[in-house]
């Protein structure tokens, strides 16, 4: 008999995504709307990268459906997931990232890595700076600002596309996937996580990111 018959996605996957969506969000905020608001933009950015990193290790070490090995497969799964994409009852109660969704995982992972990475490098041109800024120059800073501005642009894009296609599945397929992110649960779900992956470890493994990033922070160059 199975611990938790319908868990679809743990705890430390949905903390982990309304997190990043509030980090996100705060250092949009901070970064572009707000005049005056950069050294919380900097801890939000901080925040936001303890979270991404923590992912990458819950995408190895995480409960089942929230590791990277369960969720990326290849373009055969992809071109025969594509073929029903637009067939209404084509979802099912199969667990975890379907092959295309996986994928576009891995592009919100790998453009919100960029914006906080390229932040660490970045300047204001006037009294803030990212910890790493001084390492490599005004020159290479500045360079590195515009990839902070670009990519977070480019974030923004694949933000929107994300929403969209869950509209999509709500509208169209008459799926609620938001449900699930919250509550964790998917009623009568075929494959879901038997035994999810140890809180303890989530803890120890987010502790690990978050001494990683206050490190970096601490070694303003
Ligand atoms: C995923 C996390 C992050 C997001 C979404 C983000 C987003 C942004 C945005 C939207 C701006 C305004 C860009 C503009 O003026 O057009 C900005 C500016 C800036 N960010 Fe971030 N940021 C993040 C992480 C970080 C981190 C970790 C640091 C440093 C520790 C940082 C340092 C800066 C600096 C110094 C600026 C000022 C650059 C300028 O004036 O254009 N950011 N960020
Ligand atoms: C800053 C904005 C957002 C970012 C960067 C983002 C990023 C992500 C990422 C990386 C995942 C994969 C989760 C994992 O396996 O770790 C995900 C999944 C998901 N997100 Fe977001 N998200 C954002 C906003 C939202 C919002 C506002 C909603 C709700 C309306 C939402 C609903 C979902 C849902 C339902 C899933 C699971 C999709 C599935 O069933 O495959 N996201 N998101």
């Amino acid at each position: 008999m199975p611990d938790q018959p319908d868990l679809l996605w743990d705890l430390p996957t949905r903390l982990f995504h309304w997190g990043l969506v509030a980090g996100i969000a705060t250092c949009w905020i901070t970064g572009s709307l707000l005049d005056n608001a950069m050294q919380i933009h900097l801890l939000a950015g901080y925040f936001t990268l303890s979270l991404l990193l923590f992912r990458l290790l819950w995408g190895i070490a995480g409960s089942q459906t929230s590791r990277f090995n369960h969720f990326l497969r290849g373009p055969a799964a992809i071109a025969a997931y594509a073929r029903t994409l637009f067939h209404r009852n084509s979802v099912g109660q199969q667990a975890g990232h379907n092959p295309i969704g996986g994928w576009s995982v891995v592009l919100l992972l790998t453009a919100s890595l960029t914006v906080a990475i390229t932040g660490l490098f970045s300047n204001d041109a006037i009294d803030t700076h990212g910890p790493l800024a001084g390492w490599v120059g005004d020159d290479m800073s500045d360079r590195l600002t515009d990839w902070h501005q670009l990519s977070f642009d480019i974030l923004a894009v694949f933000i929107g596309l994300h929403l969209f296609a869950i509209l999509f599945y709500r509208l169209y397929k008459k799926t609620d996937l938001v449900r699930p992110m919250i509550t964790g649960k998917l009623a009568n779900c075929e494959d879901c996580n038997a035994k999810p992956a140890s809180l303890l470890l989530a803890g120890i493994l987010y502790a690990v990111c978050l001494g990683i990033v206050y490190a970096v922070a601490r070694s303003a160059g």
